[in-house]
């Protein structure tokens, strides 16, 4: 089945109450496990790359994984742009047959974020290209930027930004940050501000990153088998079916799949000092990306059997 916009999918998640997974994807064993996943569970699935992505493996490795993984499957899957910074990359990508683009103008000021989602906005959907665009700022590191203020994201200027831009899903800020280091105390989401932003755009697709739930049987046994991943903490797994519940509908997870494959791998390391064959070591990380993201699918967002 060829590449789909995310368009249906966010109209069932939206009515069904569940969201879709988009998961980052830097290398054959990751597109490999997601996609085992989404078969197992008949999920609907998004897969996203990062420009660090593009820059380890290549966008051209990246577009000929994906389509060899299309030809063994019926699922609808989504190719996004994680984080596009300008226009010139999102334009590559679409050309390049992207479905889905991040435009990430966050760090720029509201008019300069207005007029670059705009441009675009312009051009993907000449071409038939979903945009999503985000506004406030997520604390954090992304892109080897670290960003330690949260802006959560203002329900007027929410509506006036999807107003003035016309970008199809919009990332909102509500306490969720990237990385594996999101909370130092409680874990918290502001649950009143998305609801405001869900009731002042209804039906509308809002999009949650740094979502990972930092899972702590990954880092416990990356932390037993030498590694050093001290204080780590995820958004908790109850509040992220709460999101999935109200109005967003993509969920963004990176850091997991992370975690997942650099335990086993340091556990298989460890366990068999004596093997050199990276099939052993990186065919143990590719399942673990594959349970991990079952278990997301089933419990946290909801999208089993939703293909
Ligand atoms: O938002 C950040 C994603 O986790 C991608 O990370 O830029 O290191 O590939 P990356
Ligand atoms: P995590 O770091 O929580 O996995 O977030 C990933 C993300 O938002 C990618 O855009
Ligand atoms: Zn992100």
């Amino acid at each position: 089945m060829p590449l789909v916009s995310p368009k249906e999918m966010f109209k069932g998640a939206y009515a069904g109450g569940y969201a879709i997974g988009a998961f980052n994807v830097n290398n054959m064993e990751i597109i490999q496990g997601i996609m085992e996943a989404g078969d197992e569970e008949q999920a609907p699935l998004i897969l996203q790359v990062s420009a660090g992505a593009r820059k380890y493996a290549g966008q051209g490795y990246i577009i000929k994984l994906m389509e060899a993984a299309l030809q063994e499957t019926d699922l609808p899957v989504v190719l996004h742009l994680d984080h596009g910074q300008d226009f010139d990359i999102c334009k590559e990508v679409i050309d390049a047959g992207f479905t889905s683009v991040m435009i990430d103008g966050s760090h720029h000021p509201f008019e300069e974020n207005i007029d670059v989602t705009k441009k675009v906005v312009e051009y993907a959907h000449s071409k038939g290209v979903w945009v999503e665009a985000e506004l406030g700022r997520l604390a954090g590191v992304e892109d080897d930027v670290q960003s330690d203020e949260h802006i959560y994201t203002d329900p007027d200027e929410a509506v006036e930004f999807v107003e003035r831009t016309g970008c199809d899903s919009l990332a909102i800020a509500i306490g969720t940050s990237h990385g594996a280091y999101k909370f130092t105390g409680e874990a918290r989401l502001d649950f009143d501000r998305l609801e405001k932003i869900g009731s002042m755009l209804p039906e509308y697709p809002i999009v949650l990153h740094g979502a990972s739930s930092v899972v702590q049987e990954y880092v416990e046994m990356a932390n037993q088998y030498g590694g050093n991943i001290g204080g780590a903490k995820g958004v908790p797994e109850d509040l992220l079916r709460k999101a999935a519940s109200m109005a967003v509908c993509k969920i963004n997870i990176d850091t997991d799949i992370r975690l997942a494959m650099t335990a086993v791998i340091r556990k298989f390391m460890a366990e068999k000092p004596d093997a050199f064959d990276p099939r052993g070591y990186l065919g143990e990380s590719r399942k673990a990306v594959k349970d991990m993201v079952r278990h997301k699918i089933k419990n946290v967002l909801g999208c089993s059997g939703k293909a």
